[in-house]
């Protein structure tokens, strides 16, 4: 079974490689359609330290429609002049989803979400309001009848406005079961065409979530007459399980919002909802309209814009979420993808498969990766290269194409090796005569020295020069980093003069110094290619 990667989001048949024959449900002609509302633009913005301006709210919110969400929370306008001023941008300029506002039941909050998203081309007003005693008792000092007569007329309010009203029965998972249906029956009667049951403070379960929102179907009278929403939070890390908990038992629209983002711990991130509808169809039948090779992006841009990293094992968009490391994954990678991939990268806009080579990655791993940055060695110089990796993974942890390439350009470049770096120590700091001690082997024998030096590395030279009796003169010695970071790949370059000869030596390593034993040790044995002795 073959993946391809040009399927239309949802449309796909034949998502796993793997067999899941065993997991195929019956499907139906056409799959249950869940729509996406995104409120990353509000519930996501209320997160400290990650407020927009007006531009930057424009610009994902065109992002967002890229994406194809259905229907773009945009702001709260009530909060302030210029988060009014951005919602009623958003209305004027995004096209093909729902724009809407929140509001308190309050009619100046309902009129600012009308001021606002009245110029959508699909606009929606978001009413909400505590369902549960600790709302209504605690923040809000009404009693339960009051609540109902207080949403009822925000609901009647807001209809006026517009013909989208969307009803919350805020901290749903701690209300009241016989009131909040109670409410919700109200709502509905009073012209709400969405009612959202949010579990505010990340309380439920999956099984008791989903099974609420199947309770709520069976109970009120009139829900046939709304599309029955959620809205999870993160905080027990349970918002992706509760909401698809919430999908198998009728609920057609998430609330969600990308990397996650939201109060707290977060809310259910749009990505893990959209990846888990489609990665696995055989289960929920259902499908968004997400083009999920924007997902990638968009993820970047919203990290980006509002300053919050993407932690590197983020389901579906962390740095890591299709990146192999093992050894044995990689291997098994390479023969075939579905061994340790459930999805694709390039489904989600990531161009492929990393693989980050780490001292446990297998020979195959590394061949591959030389491959295709284009080195296809012989299998003696592969070796070599193959045994210099491993050394070089041993001390750092991940070994970055520029590192595999350094490493290759300086195997290519050795002269056979009458001496051969064995390994070195280096004693040297402030007020201190450095003193370097260095192993070698020629012929199979061991040879080992000392020497001081003006510094860690002339005590290395001249220690080197103990042992292998050699007599130059350094005319150039230069390093540099040639890959990123505090544990870059250094490489010195030496250039020395022997017999009336100009001979370069290069050498690499995470250490310095190392690499600069390496360079001069390379320029002697080079020195040996015409005059051997
Ligand atoms: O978490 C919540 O209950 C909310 C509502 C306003 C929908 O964000
Ligand atoms: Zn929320």
């Amino acid at each position: 079974m073959g993946l391809e990667s040009d399927l239309p989001p949802g449309g796909e048949d034949d998502l796993l490689q793997t067999d899941t024959s065993q997991f195929k449900k019956e499907r139906h002609a056409m799959p249950t359609n869940i729509m996406i509302f995104d409120t990353t633009l509000r519930d996501g913005e209320q997160v400290p330290g990650a407020k927009l301006n007006p531009q930057q709210k424009l610009e994902i919110a065109h992002q967002l429609a890229r994406l194809g969400v259905d229907i773009i929370e945009a702001g709260f306008p009530a909060s302030s002049p210029g988060d009014k001023a951005a919602v009623a941008q958003i209305a004027k300029e995004v096209r093909g989803c729902t724009v809407a506002g929140l509001a308190r039941i309050i009619k100046q909050d309902i009129d600012d979400v009308w001021d606002a998203v009245q110029f959508a081309e699909r606009p929606r007003i978001h009413v909400f309001l505590g369902s549960s005693d600790i709302h209504l008792q605690s923040k809000l000092r009404m009693d339960r009848e009051k609540g109902i007569e207080m949403a009822v007329e925000a609901v009647r309010y807001s209809r006026n406005l517009c013909p989208d009203v969307e009803y919350s029965t805020e901290d749903a998972s701690r209300s009241d079961f016989e009131y909040m249906c109670r409410v919700i029956e109200a709502v509905i009667e009073a012209g709400a065409a969405v009612v959202n049951i949010p579990d505010t403070v990340g309380y439920a379960f999956p099984d008791q979530f989903g099974d609420m929102i199947r309770r709520i179907r069976s109970t009120v009278p009139n829900i046939d007459k709304v599309i029955l929403s959620v809205h999870c939070h993160n905080d027990l890390g349970l918002g992706t399980a509760n909401t698809l908990a919430a999908i198998q038992n009728g609920a057609r629209q998430v609330e969600v919002t990308v990397n996650g983002i939201g109060e707290r711990a977060g809310n259910t991130a749009m990505e893990e909802i959209v990846m888990a509808l489609r990665t696995r169809r055989d289960i929920f039948d259902a499908t968004t309209r997400i083009q999920t090779k924007e997902i990638f992006k968009t993820s970047r841009m919203i990290s980006r814009l509002m300053n919050i990293p993407v932690q590197p094992n983020k389901a579906i968009v962390g740095s890591n979420a299709f990146a192999h490391s093992s050894g044995i994954h990689q291997d098994g990678i390479l023969k075939d993808r579905a061994t340790y991939e459930i999805m694709r990268p390039e489904d989600v806009g990531i161009k492929e498969h990393a693989f980050v080579l780490t001292a446990r990655s297998g020979r195959h791993a590394v061949r591959h990766h030389l491959e295709q940055k284009g080195y296809h060695l012989a299998e003696p110089l592969f070796e070599k290269v193959f045994t210099r990796f491993l050394d070089v993974a041993d001390r750092k942890k991940e070994i970055s194409d520029d590192d595999l390439e350094s490493i290759v350009d300086i195997e290519i470049s050795k002269a056979p090796e009458v001496y051969r770096f064995v390994k070195l120590q280096v004693i040297s700091g402030s007020g201190v005569t450095p003193i370097s001690a260095v192993t070698l082997q020629k012929n199979g024998e061991t040879l080992t020295d000392s020497a001081s030096g003006n510094g860690p590395v002339d005590a290395t030279f001249n220690c080197i020069d103990r042992i292998t009796g050699f007599k130059c003169t350094l005319l150039e010695f230069d390093l540099r980093a040639v890959t990123k970071g505090k544990d870059a790949i250094g490489e010195a370059m030496v250039r020395v003069e022997h017999n009336g000869k100009t001979i370069t030596g290069r050498g690499a390593s995470p250490d310095v110094i190392d690499a600069s034993a390496r360079a001069y040790l390379n320029a002697i044995n080079r020195s040996f290619v015409n005059n051997m002795h």
